[in-house]
C-alpha cells in the first residue's frame, strides 16, 4: 500500500494554516500545494469569475495527480464553489468553511464575529451558515481584503505593523460591542494570529476551521497510512511566476515544501466585485 496524496488548493498561503494542521494528524503522505497566485485574491472576483476559474483549475490537476483527497483550503472558493467541485471531481474534496457553528456554541455572550473576504462576507452560502448554525446569536460581519494581503507579504519575510491589523479589526473594539469570539473565516488569517491576539482584548476567542479539518481528512484517508513511508517530496506549485515566490520560499520549507514548480494555467480576468476593501 502506498501512502495517500493529497493535493491542497488556495489562491495563495492561506492554504498553509490547513497544510500545516492536517500534516500533524497525517504526516506520511504525500503533499501537492497549489497556490494559484495568477487569480489572487479570490475574495474580490465574483463567485462567477472564481466558480470558473476553480473548474478551469482544479478537474485537470487531480486528472494529472491522481490525489486519493482534494481540500480546497479557501473559504472563499469554497462556499462559492464546493458543490460545483463535488460535480465533476472524482476523488473525495474537503472544503473549508467559516467555523461558525463550533463558535455558536462556545460563545457566551452569543455575540460573534466573522472576519473574511469580502467574498465569503458576501456569499450566500455564509448567510445560510449563519441562518442554520448561529441562531440566537448575534454576527457581526467583516471583510477584509487587506488582512489577506497582510498575511502574504508576512509569508514573504516583510514585519508587519501592528497598528495597520489593529486598523482593520477596529469595529471590534467598539466599547458597545461584547463579542467573545471571532471567526478567522479565511485560511490566510491564522498566519496572523498571534498579531490578531496581540491588538484584541483577551476576552476574544479566535477561531478556525484547520483542526476539524485534519480530522476530517484523516477520516477519509484508509486507516493506518502513519504507518507508511511517504518516500516522495512535497510539492508547493504556483500558477504564475514572480519574484514573490523566490522571498517566500524559506517559509515554505518549515510547512515541508521544499519543491516549487510552475504551473501555466492562464488566468482570464473578466471581472472584479471592487478593488479593495
Ligand atoms: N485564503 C482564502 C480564504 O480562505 C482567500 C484569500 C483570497 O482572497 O484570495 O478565503
Amino acid at each position: 500500500m502506498k501512502a495517500p496524496t493529497l493535493l491542497i488548493i488556495d489562491s495563495g498561503v492561506g492554504g498553509l494554516s490547513i497544510a500545516q494542521e492536517v500534516r500533524q494528524l497525517v504526516p506520511n503522505s504525500q503533499y501537492f500545494y497549489v497556490a494559484d497566485n495568477a487569480a489572487f485574491p479570490y475574495g474580490i472576483l465574483t463567485e462567477e469569475a472564481l466558480v470558473r476559474r476553480l473548474l478551469q483549475l482544479i478537474p485537470p490537476l487531480v486528472t494529472k495527480l491522481v490525489p486519493d483527497l482534494v481540500i480546497v483550503a479557501c473559504n472563499t472558493a469554497s462556499t462559492a464553489a464546493l458543490a460545483a467541485l463535488r460535480e465533476v471531481v472524482t476523488v473525495p474534496v474537503v472544503g473549508v468553511v467559516p467555523a461558525i457553528k463550533p463558535a455558536a456554541i462556545s460563545s457566551k455572550s452569543k455575540q460573534i464575529a466573522l472576519l473574511a473576504t469580502p467574498g465569503t462576507i458576501s456569499s450566500p452560502y455564509t448567510d445560510n451558515l449563519i441562518r442554520q448554525f448561529a441562531q440566537g446569536c448575534q454576527v457581526m460581519k467583516l471583510a477584509s481584503n487587506a488582512l489577506v494581503l497582510q498575511a502574504e507579504k508576512k509569508l514573504q519575510g516583510e514585519s508587519i505593523n501592528l497598528e495597520d491589523i489593529a486598523r482593520e479589526l477596529s469595529p471590534l473594539l467598539e466599547k458597545s460591542i461584547l463579542i467573545d469570539t471571532l471567526v478567522l473565516g479565511c485560511t490566510h488569517f491564522p498566519l496572523l494570529k498571534g498579531e490578531m491576539a496581540a491588538v484584541l482584548p483577551d476576552s476574544i476567542e479566535l477561531m478556525d476551521s484547520g483542526a476539524a479539518i485534519a480530522k476530517r481528512a484523516q477520516q477519509l484517508l484508509p486507516p493506518n497510512t502513519n504507518n507508511l513511508v511517504n518516500e516522495h517530496l512535497n510539492y508547493f506549485f504556483y500558477t504564475k511566476e514572480t519574484d514573490i515566490v523566490d522571498k517566500i520560499r524559506p517559509q515554505l520549507k518549515g510547512f515541508g515544501f521544499e519543491e516549487l514548480q510552475f504551473l501555466n494555467v492562464e488566468f482570464q480576468q473578466i471581472t472584479q466585485k471592487s478593488s479593495a476593501s
